[in-house]
């Protein structure tokens, strides 16, 4: 029977058409289960990286590739992936939702919801591997990224793109840092993650509870891989972080990503290296562990005008012990970092908090991106401050010192006092200007240690009721302004 015309003539004329044959594609087969890892046999064309879909629906990432087999991350934890479950290629590699969607949600490292809303809009997809930019797409750190903390502002300042390491012994409020420089970001433009790693569930809720506390999570995403997640999620989810980011940061914008910690990181792709019978090199890590953290944090960079501006500023962080910062993980860190503000144990059971050893710390590339006014009233300060720390060593053996060293070691008790700040209050970069040029002028000498709060005090509330005065007023009438105010309260 023969149809004249319209879509039975056409299906007709397919059939009619139609010669059997033989469409390869490649099936794999599960050899065994176990860790949050598979073991998979007969894919031998799929690539590194490469996403795999079980025979349930659920994905799996090629991580080791060997000649007989495959080492492959399962990706969703809920999977009923089985010996001999048969197994396919996508093709894909491994993406993530990104855009404004994700701010104030708290995801998992594949960016499935963990703070019980529904998933988020995405505007796109970003892949958790991808080439750090190349270097003429980058441009000069020259903008400064304002933490609201007065010792890092003024001594260790980071600019945007910077990748500043915060390192310290547990407990030496690293995490506290890192929250109280998003926090600072209320106004500023910058949209922030903060990806945790390997931390118990009560923390992590910690965490978005302050960022919510301080209306920070309007403009930050939270990626969470916690302690009893599978050593495949904690490996994923800096790069998660990363990747959200980088989305933000190729549209023009300002980023902020704070990966806590970097120890459990490195401490989850050592479990994962060993389970992949990767061989273990120095302290059991594999030996690219160097590779692994180096190109997650080149990917933190300022984009250059014609590539949209943007920036990733990364704030690392790595825990010590007994604060042994030539371990092997930190010293790693410390290499590839711009930077680092380093966490003492002993201030911070002297009570000196933030607990930031000035000596220790530096910042290599933030004093080009800083204010000019600041940085000049920061000019010799930070030298100041460190002959006056190891005179104070000398006081201790009773050792008679000359009359000038006596006025330096008063001044620097001063400026340990004012650097002190109480966590989640920070202060603008005008507050800092004042209380530097109160410093640099000789305003606070008079005082003793313990009038320093007070003084402070002045110094703020005549800044909040005198708006005018900003980081651009000439330095006399600052001087005048600040005499004004730290005198009107002694008399
Ligand atoms: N500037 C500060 N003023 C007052 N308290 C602070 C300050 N910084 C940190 N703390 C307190 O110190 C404690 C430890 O801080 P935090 O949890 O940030 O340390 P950490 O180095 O991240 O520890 P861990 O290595 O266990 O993650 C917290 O109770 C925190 O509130
Ligand atoms: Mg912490």
């Amino acid at each position: 029977m023969k149809f004249e015309s319209g879509p039975l003539q056409q299906l007709s004329r397919r059939v009619e058409q139609y010669r059997p044959g033989l469409r390869m594609s490649e099936i794999g087969q599960v050899a065994s289960v176990g860790d949050g890892i598979a073991w998979v046999l007969g894919l031998p064309s799929a690539a590194a990286e490469e996403i795999l879909r079980f025979e349930d629906g659920s994905r799996g990432m090629v991580f080791e590739l060997q000649s007989e087999r495959l080492g492959v991350i399962l990706l969703d934890p809920l999977a009923n992936v089985t010996s001999g479950s048969r197994v396919s290629r996508t093709g894909r590699r491994l993406e993530i939702g990104i855009g404004d969607g994700a701010l104030g949600r708290v995801l998992d490292p594949l960016g499935k919801p963990l703070d019980g809303g529904p998933a988020f809009a995405a505007d796109g997809h970003g892949a958790l591997e991808a080439a750090s930019p190349p270097i003429m797409a980058r441009d000069f750190v020259d903008a400064p990224l304002y933490t609201g903390i007065k010792v890092v502002d003024t001594l260790i300042p980071i600019g945007r793109g910077q990748r500043q390491l915060i390192i310290g012994d547990s407990g030496t409020g690293k995490t506290a840092l890192a929250l109280d420089a998003v926090i600072a970001q209320v106004g500023q433009g910058v949209r922030c993650v903060v990806v945790m790693i390997g931390q118990k569930r009560s923390e992590a809720a910690r965490v978005v509870d302050v960022l919510r506390r301080y209306d920070a999570l309007r403009y930050t995403t939270v990626v969470v891989a916690e302690a009893t997640a599978t050593p495949g999620m904690k490996y994923l989810a800096p790069f998660a972080g990363c990747a959200i980011a980088e989305g933000w940061m190729r549209h023009g914008q300002d980023t902020l990503v704070v990966y806590d910690d970097l120890s459990s990181h490195a401490r989850a792709y050592r479990e994962l290296s060993l389970l992949m019978h990767r061989p273990p090199g120095r302290e059991a890590y594999p030996g690219d562990i160097f590779y692994l953290h180096a190109r997650l944090l080149e990917r933190a960079t300022r984009l250059a005008k014609q590539h949209g501006g943007g920036s990733l500023t990364a704030l690392p962080i790595v825990q010590t012990e007994e604060g042994e910062i030539a371990a092997y993980i930190p010293t790693n860190l410390i290499s590839i970092t711009d930077g680092q503000i380093y966490l003492d144990r002993r201030l911070f059971a002297a009570g000196v908090l933030p607990a930031v050893d000035v000596a220790l710390s530096v910042s290599r590339i933030g004093g080009k991106a800083q204010h000019p006014r600041i940085k000049r009233e920061a000019g010799t300060m930070k030298l100041g401050y460190l002959q006056f720390l190891e005179l104070e060593v000398f006081t201790r053996f009773g050792t008679k010192l000359e009359a000038g060293a006596e006025a330096k070691i008063a001044r620097g008790r001063v400026m340990r006092e004012v650097l002190k700040q109480d966590r989640l209050c920070p202060l603008p970069p005008a507050f800092q200007l004042a209380w530097m040029t109160a410093f640099g002028a000789g305003l606070l000498d008079h005082l003793e240690p313990q009038q320093v709060p007070a003084a402070l005090e002045r110094i703020r509330a005549g800044l909040a009721a005198d708006p005018a005065i900003g980081l651009e007023t000439a330095r006399e009438l600052w001087q005048e302004r600040l005499t004004q105010w730290l005198g009107s309260a002694a008399s």
